[in-house]
């Protein structure tokens, strides 16, 4: 062995303790490095340092996404073509977050929702409720028109109400806009086009999935009495048992199964999650057979949709029903589940008829010109409208959703009310319309005895006008 090398080798184990230490440091120094570089992310590292967004920046770390490294960027991120792009300390960024962004790694969902009736929350309130009919129930029942800043405000009053669940329409506008932003509606239109709002169920920035299978976050818009959804689910035996030990329930687990994981269904699991044969969708309208919300209720086939959408995927009532059917039957036996969807057809039907009768009453009454064109006007037509609006369908959701007190007392007992009321109406407005037509003879015949007894008078008047001017030429 030549010298020197004897001499490096003593050296180092000379050195021996520095070497290690030194090395160590260096090593967990690059490791250091190499974390702090996999989790900074500059948005959120500035909006940490200067103190704002805080809680935000908690609740995307403990989601699923910071794990995955998807990061304030991958989702606000923007080209600067987009319609609601801004510029943001030196990024181009985007507040709105819409379905086509999540689409960009979720496609499925994306397509799915998009192909749901909850996309066209907007569309549909929009159509429904056109400019000639919202103007004029906003102004009774809304608070109408306001002027702010000098500018008119049409849907003031819905702003906090309607345009909550149903979502605003941002085209061609920005989050600078208090009359679209903020807003999580199920079916806002976007500024880029797209329809609705994934955070609707999702709360950012935690977007758990935990969250959404639990039926009050259904509830925040399936509720009141026009659509109590949740009402019912909490008086029905699957809700009672929700309440009573659902705490205990594995809410996260990505295969969420019927009878392991929870033991009675939520929303979620009865139209979205996945039972055997039938996969986990986010198409709220795939499994139902009936259009409940209707004034009158037809199934399911796509064919009489008057916004021209086609709603779902295009298969058939049956198929649709079929599905709800495996998810019921992964819990109960295949003759408890058709004799139960048996019962709730009957209702449905019983109630058709019976606001059919109704309607009639009321489009005699227009048809003898008995009462105005406009909506909204007279009384008759709230008791008509919250005959299917709000009584007739909490019988049909309680019927569906095991709330028997909805199909009952909530339900055909106020329709029953709701038709003796019309009936009165409608008998008053008859019995007045005799009432002016023999006031109107009346008048006749008292303005022709006036026009008598007015002539009469003349002609006396003039009668006895020439006698005296006779007398006095004859005294002449
Ligand atoms: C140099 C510091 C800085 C950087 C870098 C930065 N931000 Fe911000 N950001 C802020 C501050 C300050 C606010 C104001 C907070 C407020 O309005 O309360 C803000 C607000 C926002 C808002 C709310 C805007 C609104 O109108 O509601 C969003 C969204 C946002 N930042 C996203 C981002 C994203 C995404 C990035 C990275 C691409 C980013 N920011 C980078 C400092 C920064
Ligand atoms: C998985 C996608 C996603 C990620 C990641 C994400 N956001 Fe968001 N962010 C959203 C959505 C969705 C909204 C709601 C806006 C909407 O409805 O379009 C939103 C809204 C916001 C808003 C406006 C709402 C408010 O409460 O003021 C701010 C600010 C914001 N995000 C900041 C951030 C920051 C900072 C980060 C990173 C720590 C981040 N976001 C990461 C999707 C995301
Ligand atoms: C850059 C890609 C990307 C974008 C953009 C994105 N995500 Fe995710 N997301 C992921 C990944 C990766 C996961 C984890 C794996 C999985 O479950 O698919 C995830 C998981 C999820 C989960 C399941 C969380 C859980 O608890 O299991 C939800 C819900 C979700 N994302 C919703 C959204 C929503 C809503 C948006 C838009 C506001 C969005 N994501 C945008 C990539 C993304
Ligand atoms: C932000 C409000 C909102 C939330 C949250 C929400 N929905 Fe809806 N949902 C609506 C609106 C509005 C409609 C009616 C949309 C329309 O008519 O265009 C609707 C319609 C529906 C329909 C009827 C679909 C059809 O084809 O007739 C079902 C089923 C439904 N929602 C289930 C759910 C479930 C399950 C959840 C929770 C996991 C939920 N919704 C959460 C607002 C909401
Ligand atoms: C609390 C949330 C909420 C509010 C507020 C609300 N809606 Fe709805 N709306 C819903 C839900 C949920 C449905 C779905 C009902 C169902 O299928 O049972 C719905 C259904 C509808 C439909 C039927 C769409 C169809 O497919 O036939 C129209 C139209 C509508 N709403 C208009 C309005 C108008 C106008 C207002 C305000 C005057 C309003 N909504 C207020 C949640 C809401
Ligand atoms: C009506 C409420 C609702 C809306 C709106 C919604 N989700 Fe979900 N999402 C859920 C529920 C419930 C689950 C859990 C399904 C289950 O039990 O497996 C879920 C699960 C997910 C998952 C986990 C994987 C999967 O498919 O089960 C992702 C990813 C996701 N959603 C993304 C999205 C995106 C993207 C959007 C917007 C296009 C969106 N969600 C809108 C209710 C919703
Ligand atoms: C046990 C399963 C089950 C549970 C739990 C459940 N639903 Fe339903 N839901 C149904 C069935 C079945 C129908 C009617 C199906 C049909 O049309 O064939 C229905 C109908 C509906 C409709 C009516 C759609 C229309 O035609 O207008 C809405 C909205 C709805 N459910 C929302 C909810 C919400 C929100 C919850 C939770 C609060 C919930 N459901 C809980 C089974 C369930
Ligand atoms: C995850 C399992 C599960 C699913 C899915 C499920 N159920 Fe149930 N259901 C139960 C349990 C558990 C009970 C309570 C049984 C008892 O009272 O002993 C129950 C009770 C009922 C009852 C009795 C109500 C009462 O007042 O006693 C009816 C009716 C019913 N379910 C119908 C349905 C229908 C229809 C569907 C599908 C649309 C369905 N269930 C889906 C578990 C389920």
């Amino acid at each position: 062995m030549p010298l020197q090398d004897a001499k490096f080798l003593e050296t180092l184990r000379a050195h021996k303790r520095m070497i290690v230490y030194g090395t160590s440091f260096l090593m967990l120094i690059t490791v250091i490095a190499l974390l702090a570089s996999v989790g900074a992310d500059p948005c959120a590292d500035c909006h940490e340092s200067s103190g704002v967004l805080l809680g935000i920046i908690d609740d995307w770390e403990s989601s699923e996404h910071a794990d995955e490294n998807v990061t304030c960027i991958s989702c606000h991120g923007a080209s600067a073509s987009d319609p609601d792009a801004i510029s943001h300390n030196g990024y181009t960024i985007a507040v709105v977050v819409t379905p086509e962004d999540c689409g960009q790694c979720h496609a499925t969902e994306a397509q799915q929702f998009g192909q749901s009736l909850h996309s066209l929350g907007a569309v549909y309130y929009e159509y429904l409720f056109s400019a000639e009919k919202l103007p004029f129930l906003e102004s009774q029942i809304e608070g109408g028109f306001i002027i702010v800043e000098g500018e008119e405000v049409i849907d003031a009053g819905t702003l906090r109400g309607c345009l909550s669940c149903h979502g605003t329409n941002m085209t061609g506008k920005t989050t600078e806009d208090f009359r679209v932003w903020p807003n999580n509606g199920i079916g806002r239109i976007n500024p880029d086009g797209s329809r609705g709002s994934c955070s609707a169920c999702h709360s950012r920035h935690t977007f758990s999935i935990e969250e959404a299978r639990h039926p009050e976050t259904c509830g925040q818009c399936h509720m009141g009495p026009d659509h109590p959804q949740i009402e019912i689910y909490m008086e029905s035996k699957h809700g009672n048992i929700y309440a009573a030990e659902g705490e205990s329930w594995n809410w996260g687990e990505d295969e969420w199964q019927a009878g392991v994981d929870f033991r009675t269904p939520t929303c979620a699991a009865c139209h979205m999650s996945a039972a055997s044969g039938v996969p986990v969708t986010h198409d709220v309208s795939s499994r139902l057979s009936w259009e409940l919300e209707s004034a009158i209720s037809r199934h399911t086939d796509n064919t009489a949709n008057s916004l021209g959408y086609s709603i779902s995927d295009g298969t058939s009532w049956e198929v649709k029903r079929d599905r709800m059917k495996a998810v019921c039957e992964q819990c109960h036996s295949t003759t408890w589940v058709d004799n139960y969807y048996e019962q709730a057809d009957i209702v449905v039907e019983i109630y058709n008829l019976k606001y059919t009768e109704a309607k009639a009453i009321v489009d005699e009454l227009r048809e003898d010109g008995l009462l105005t064109d406009e909506s909204f006007d007279e009384p008759i037509e709230f008791k008509l409208y919250e005959m299917w609006h709000h009584e007739g369908r909490r019988a049909r959701m309680g019927a569906f959703m095991m709330g028997p007190d909805y199909v009952q007392w909530h339900g055909f007992y106020e329709m029953l009310q709701d038709k003796i009321e019309i009936e009165h109406m409608a008998d008053e407005l008859r019995a007045q319309e005799q009432q002016d037509l023999k006031d109107a003879e009346t008048a006749t015949w008292l303005n022709a005895l006036i026009g008598i007894v007015l002539l009469e008078t003349i002609a006396m008047a003039g009668l006895l006008f020439a006698y005296v001017s006779q007398r006095k030429k004859s005294k002449e």
